[in-house]
């Protein structure tokens, strides 16, 4: 807006109407690099239709956002569409985008446009071929594959009350313990807490990690979670209580150690990258173990077959 010399009270009552919209007023006075992905996300999404452009696109734009956050960015995009704007939208998510497009267009695995038409025809075309295209097929799409007669949902509420009534109602909700509580115990977080700056992201936190666990972290944009991750893996030195890595305190680790037995894939990948290609990013850990050997070009490709 400054560019294009928009008056500064003009601007403001934007900037407002904008940090509403996307429910991210306490963002505003924020650094950008200290953001969430999700909320990052929202900043972007934002700053692209501040100056009301005629068609927007939109790449995966909600690619990091939690599921609230999602729904109400496609309410937002859905509201835009009646001020006449042209909007395009790359998505995965067919479920949520479904409700809110015209047209489809589907490209194949080989870049060439396959399908070309309006959603109800889009819809057929999914419902009717093989799902070899790696489409995420919507939960719709997969319900109505199953009918006999020809359904055309288009989103998960209308499947649930499609299905609502044949559900069984005599699920054991007892069942929901933890079934590895015999294994060993790998990380032990007790009571701790973590702020950056005087922003406390948690506080008084027990966690238990066991041997053979698979465990999901859930929560909105900007609740804390890559912060935990981070805090348990003691990239955040400054927090309070103690975590402890198969019974030893974090802090007393040397990290040479601790990170050949535990991998991390951050969500922005870009932080994690330090060289300049594939071949050398795989290697760089198996090099510290001696796994990689130097100008074996083959024997370390064979190594990567599972990526
Ligand atoms: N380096 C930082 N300095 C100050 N505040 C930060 C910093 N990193 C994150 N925050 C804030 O801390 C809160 C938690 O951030 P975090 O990245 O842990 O959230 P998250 O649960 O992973 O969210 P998302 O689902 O969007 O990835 C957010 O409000 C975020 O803006
Ligand atoms: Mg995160």
């Amino acid at each position: 807006m400054e560019n294009l010399g928009i008056e500064r009270d003009k601007m403001e009552k934007r900037l407002k109407e904008l940090l509403d919209m996307f429910n991210i007023k306490e963002l505003r006075t924020r650094e950008l690099n200290k953001l969430s992905g999700g909320e990052k996300q929202k900043v972007a999404m934002a700053s692209a239709i501040a100056l009301n452009p005629e068609m927007i696109i939109f790449d995966e734009p909600t690619a990091n956002m939690d599921p609230q956050s999602t729904v109400d960015t496609f309410s937002i995009v859905n509201k835009l569409k009646e001020d006449y704007k042209t909007i395009i939208i790359v998505e995965h998510k067919v479920d949520e985008v479904l409700p809110i497009v015209d047209f489809i267009h589907i490209l194949s695995n080989d870049g060439n446009c396959i399908f070309s038409g309006t959603k109800k025809e889009g819809l057929k075309f999914l419902i009717n071929t093989d799902n070899n295209l790696q489409i995420n097929m919507s939960e719709s799409i997969n319900y109505s594959k199953g009918l006999k007669e020809e359904v055309f949902l288009y989103n998960r509420e209308e499947v649930l009350e499609h299905i609502i009534e044949k559900l069984p109602l005599n699920g054991n909700s007892n069942n929901l313990k933890n079934t590895n509580c015999n294994t060993n115990l790998i990380v032990e977080a007790k009571n701790i807490g973590f702020s950056y700056n005087k922003h406390k992201i948690f506080n008084n936190l027990n966690l238990e990690i066991r041997e053979g666990d698979s465990l999901a972290i859930i929560g909105h944009n900007g609740a804390g979670k890559s912060t935990l991750f981070n805090t348990l893996l003691g990239l955040n030195k400054r927090y309070e209580g103690k975590i402890n890595f198969l019974g030893k305190d974090i802090k007393k680790i040397k990290k040479g150690k601790f990170w050949e037995r535990v991998g991390i894939s951050f969500q922005n990948p870009e932080l994690q990258f330090i060289t300049l290609t594939v071949y050398d990013e795989i290697g760089l850990g198996l090099k510290k173990i001696q796994l990689f050997k130097k100008g074996k070009r083959e024997n370390n490709l064979r190594i990567f077959r599972y990526f």
